[in-house]
């Protein structure tokens, strides 16, 4: 295997020098003042990329943790809730609420489908009892990012509260928790956000807390309530992943550095020219074109060439790591990441190293021109 890799998977990305400084700080005590200040900077800076004025609460476990905290604090035995399924992770999601009892309406839109705003609305009406809906912004088994603009605005209409899995998303793709009327907004470090595995970030708003405090189901842990407790004293229930806070206050930094709307267009041109690679090669994406995720792009195995395969090449021979399929699509895809700390050159190097896997399989193809059509992107001729 080549010594050096390229981590081109969609969670846990690359983390920036700058961040992995930051985190081998010494650890200081969270009942400290300097904690408190450090806490009420991430969070003040946090909001700012979740776009919302409300409670925003760190939590020390990964993104499935954040889903079961909003789950656990929103849904009680026997709740309606309505699932909007586009892939893998809006499965776990609705897996979560019949854990705590749910009756779950499950809507399945097709694997490289976004939601139907026309269902939806539809659904909402034929069951207006409904509580809870949840939504996925970036579905990272598939590559689809959602409209949750349009998916809020039909919630808003109704008594119900909108969760949205960000896991993927936050930082990647924009998104606007007040404006487009998400009710509690969940996200994981290990992805846009540049850092480790370990943190997980969910806002609150005022309408879910409403729901919060009356909820029956047993929560400890996860319970939102016990986080407010000391939200105002700028400190955690318990005990916080010190060092990860460390690396997220730099990320945060980095990204604001950056300016989010450059982020965004960042995510945006990687996205176009890996889609523009991928096709040249003459390869079939995933997602439907009006829904293809800026965070990452989901590849159909050649024919005759299996995905898992190609990827084995892809990271024995070069080094680089793309991930592969889940449920019913595992074998069948692979999937390169361009979220977070990625810039042009990475993707030039997965797809020159997918170009000479392609080669090395047997595929059919002209060398150069998946590159060759990235590059005229980033030189804006496209
Ligand atoms: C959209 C989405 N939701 C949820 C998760 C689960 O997050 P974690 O693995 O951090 O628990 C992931 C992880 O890949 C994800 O991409």
């Amino acid at each position: 295997m080549a010594s050096k890799q390229y981590l081109m998977i969609p969670g846990p990305t690359p983390v920036p020098p700058k961040v992995v400084a930051a985190m081998s700080m010494p650890v200081i005590g969270h009942r400290t003042d300097e904690f408190g200040r450090m806490y009420k900077r991430i969070i003040e800076n946090l909001k700012k990329v979740f776009q919302t004025k409300n409670d925003i609460f760190i939590l020390t476990n990964t993104g499935t943790g954040a889903l079961e905290t909003a789950i656990a604090n929103t849904v009680s035995p026997g709740d309606k809730v309505l699932s909007l399924i586009t892939g893998n992770f809006g499965e776990r999601f609705a897996k979560i609420a019949r854990a705590y009892g749910a009756e779950v309406i499950e809507v399945c839109f097709g694997y490289g489908k976004d939601v139907d705003l026309n269902i939806l609305e539809k659904k909402l009406k034929e069951h207006p009892d409904i509580k809870v809906v949840l939504a996925t912004q970036n579905e990272t088994s598939t590559g689809v990012v959602n409209d949750i603009a349009g998916i809020g605005a039909l919630v808003g209409k109704t008594p119900a509260l909108l969760l949205v899995d960000g896991v993927s998303g936050v930082g990647a793709i924009e998104i606007k928790a007040d404006l487009w009327g998400v009710d509690i907004l969940c996200t994981a470090s290990q992805k846009a956000l540049m850092l480790p595995p370990g943190l997980a970030v969910i806002s609150v708003n005022d309408k879910a807390s409403r729901v919060v405090e009356e909820n029956k189901s047993p929560r400890f842990y996860f319970s939102i309530p016990a986080f407010k407790k000391v939200y105002d004293k700028w400190n955690t229930a318990y005990t916080p992943a010190v060092s990860l806070f460390f690396g997220l206050e730099a990320a945060l930094e980095m990204m604001l550095a950056e300016g989010l709307e450059c982020v965004y267009a960042r995510h945006a041109m990687l996205a176009q020219a890996t889609r523009a690679a991928v096709r040249a090669l003459g390869l079939k994406l995933m997602a439907e074109d009006h829904c293809a995720s800026n965070a990452l792009t989901s590849v159909w195995g050649p024919e005759g060439v299996g995905a898992d395969e190609l990827r084995s090449i892809i990271r024995k021979k070069y080094g680089v790591s793309f991930a592969g399929g889940q449920a019913e699509v595992k074998g069948k895809i692979f999937r390169i990441a361009h979220m977070g700390y990625c810039d042009k050159m990475d993707v030039i190097t997965a797809i020159s190293a997918l170009e000479m896997a392609l080669a090395q399989a047997g595929h059919s193809f002209q060398m150069g021109e998946g590159v060759k059509a990235a590059q005229e992107v980033f030189l804006g001729r496209v």
